[in-house]
């Protein structure tokens, strides 16, 4: 029985690391800094000079984004997060280029929409949770809400 699982699993890493140098040659890696993980190409530098003060590349590095998606977030790290002195309209736009370009949405990787309810099968459990919250709500065990 042993044996059976171990040839199971040795076949199973074997297609996994098959699986991955195959998705390797399809998309050639792009040449990345070593310090902040950040593609190198146009501009990268002026973004890695003006996005790392306050927080780890990986703030952005995990996002993706199309350029009113980078715009967006650039202007709220000006307006709300104290990026103050990025007011140079070229720059900025450099960096949002740059930020565009090598931080696109990428094909197959969206996730998928949520499906909607009325495709959904009834909550089974929805009528027997809303009694317990009402019992609960009675005996004043759930927290009021505080307008902020
Ligand atoms: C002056 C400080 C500061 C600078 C400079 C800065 N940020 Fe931020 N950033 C923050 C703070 C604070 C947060 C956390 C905001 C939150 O989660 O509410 C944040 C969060 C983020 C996030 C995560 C947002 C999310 O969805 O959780 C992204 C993406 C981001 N920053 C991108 C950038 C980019 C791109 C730049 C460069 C143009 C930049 N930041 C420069 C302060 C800064």
């Amino acid at each position: 029985m042993k044996k059976y699982l171990s040839v199971f699993l040795v076949t199973g890493l074997l297609l996994a690391v098959l699986r991955s140098s195959d998705a390797a040659e399809e998309t050639p890696e792009p040449e990345r800094d070593p310090v902040t993980g950040m593609i190198i190409a146009e501009d990268w530098e002026l973004a890695r000079n003006n996005c790392i003060v306050c927080h780890s590349p990986q703030q952005f590095l995990r996002q993706r984004g199309n350029r009113s998606t980078w715009q967006h977030i650039v202007d709220w790290m000006q307006k709300d997060h104290g990026l103050l002195w990025l007011v140079d309209p070229v720059i900025e736009d450099k960096i949002v280029t740059y930020l565009t370009r090598n931080y696109a949405p990428e094909e197959g990787k969206y996730r998928r929409a949520p499906i909607a309810a009325t495709l959904l099968p009834p909550n089974p459990y929805v009528s027997q949770a809303k009694k317990e919250y009402e019992e609960k709500k009675a005996k004043g065990l759930i927290p009021v809400e505080k307008a902020p």
